[in-house]
């Protein structure tokens, strides 16, 4: 490891202690480096804005961090365990390519508003991915709602054949499941977008920093202001942008289970895309969902990333070295759950229907509740009608379309208000086909 940035003469720092503290912090700030970088650089332009370096020095800093994240986006720059973090490594290339230009770049900064800032800026990057992600499944959900409002398949309430259902108000539900997903990971996009830069350790600095220039010049949509905010915003942030994440394979996780059961034998109702199945090392008849399996399991790795963030803010105010941890939890959250997320546009455009087999499922039982909402509307009490709708005799009809087309309470088989749900995911900036379709019109 290189010279670490804050050690002191005369005290030697034991390799042990050393590997500990450092953790696999160089790795992990690997997905943070870029972001990093750009906060470095506007950094550097607030200490020209406020006169502490001057124009050559500020030009040499700004090529340099553009340099660095060339060279580390190309893989001709690894961070790696010769720094102690990403932070280190930022200042140590310019030290070793600028001298003392590289070594003002930490004036007015600590590395504790510089993790805030770069988890920050990576933050909204994901969750804008998220929402994209969710608005792209909400939009394919909507286009197979109206194409397959005639399909129809069992209704089931725990486990059981309940009432005839169809395939249209199944993909209704993950629409605006999916819709809700992506207004709330904008949500927390806006919630989240708070500049902590030039907060330095927690106390402010005897500086007049540039703060409003860093806010803007980042993008933020407002500065953190109360110094010691900055801090305690620290995973408490990170828990939100999980939450919002957490909603999305939280439907997935059910969506996965649904497909899972559906594609077994005993139902038979959909076939799953042939590259979304695997085979078994020792029995050669099978296929199995394992894509769908992971997709499921993927909300216990959000599980447990909110569960470990949690723990560990249990803190006084300020700044902790225990803060360290919630960046491997919110790394691998992000990871796992937007890899599920990014497989499940497909699978939804491609997985086919079994309509013979789902008819095949409904029983003449299942339109025992029509029948008694039937005779309540011509007058009979509910209780009564229900009685009378509970003899097998007076199950007669079994015709699933016209159970759906009389399904009219909104939101329904018969009355499924797809304009309304489109409506609402155009108002996202949707770029699906769908709203396009829409602007044209
Ligand atoms: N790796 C550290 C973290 O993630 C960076 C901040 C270190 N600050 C400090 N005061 N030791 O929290």
């Amino acid at each position: 490891m290189s010279n670490l940035l804050w050690q002191k003469p005369g005290v030697e720092v034991e390799a042990g202690i050393q590997r500990f503290l450092a953790g696999d912090d160089v790795v992990l700030d690997r997905e943070f480096f870029l972001f990093d970088i750009r906060a470095s650089a506007v950094h550097a332009q607030g200490l020209h804005i406020i006169g502490l370096l001057d124009d050559d020095e500020l030009a040499g800093l700004l090529r340099e961090l553009d340099v660095l994240a060339a060279d580390f986006a190309s893989g001709r720059f690894v961070l790696d365990d010769r720094f102690e973090d990403g932070h280190s490594a930022i200042e140590s290339r310019l030290t070793e390519r600028l001298g003392d230009a590289g070594r003002k770049i930490h004036t007015g900064r600590s590395r504790n508003d510089q993790v805030l800032v770069a988890t920050r800026l990576w933050l909204r990057e994901r969750l804008d991915e998220l929402a994209g992600v969710c608005r792209e499944v909400a939009g394919i959900a909507l286009e197979r709602a109206a194409a397959e409002q005639g399909i129809a398949m069992p209704g089931y309430t725990h486990m059981q054949r309940a009432v005839v259902s169809s395939c249209g108000m199944w993909w209704a539900g993950w629409a605006e499941a999916y819709i809700d997903n992506a207004v709330r990971a904008r949500d927390t996009r806006a919630w989240v977008d708070a500049n902590p830069l030039g907060t330095a350790a927690g106390y402010g600095v005897n500086l007049p920093l540039a703060r409003d220039h860093a806010t803007q010049a980042l993008g933020f949509g407002r500065m953190q202001v109360a110094a010691t905010y900055a801090q305690l915003s620290r995973g408490k942030f990170e828990l939100a942008a999980i939450d919002a994440l957490g909603s999305a394979l939280l439907d997935l996780r059910r969506l996965a289970w649904d497909l899972s059961l559906f594609t077994s034998a005993e139902f038979g109702f959909v076939s799953l895309p042939a590259q979304y199945t695997t085979g078994s090392s020792i029995m050669p008849n099978k296929r199995n969902p394992d894509v769908v399996e992971l997709m499921r399991a993927s909300y216990a790795s959000v599980a447990a990333a909110r569960c470990e963030i949690e723990q560990l803010l249990s803190l006084p105010s300020g700044y902790h070295r225990d803060l360290q941890f919630s960046k491997g939890a919110v790394v691998h959250a992000f990871g796992r759950g937007l890899a599920a997320l990014r497989l499940l546009p497909n699978l939804l455009r491609n997985l086919e229907w079994r309509p013979q087999a789902m008819q095949a499922a409904l029983e003449p039982s299942m339109y025992a509740t029509d029948l008694a909402v039937d005779l309540a509307r011509q007058g009979v009490p509910f209780r009564e009608a229900y009685r009378q709708a509970a003899d097998p005799a007076s199950w007669a009809s079994s015709d699933p379309a016209a159970s759906l087309a009389a399904r009219v309470s909104p939101g329904a088989g018969g009355d499924l208000r797809l304009e309304c749900l489109r409506e609402r995911l155009c108002v996202l900036g949707s770029a699906v086909g769908i709203c396009r379709d829409r602007s044209e019109s």
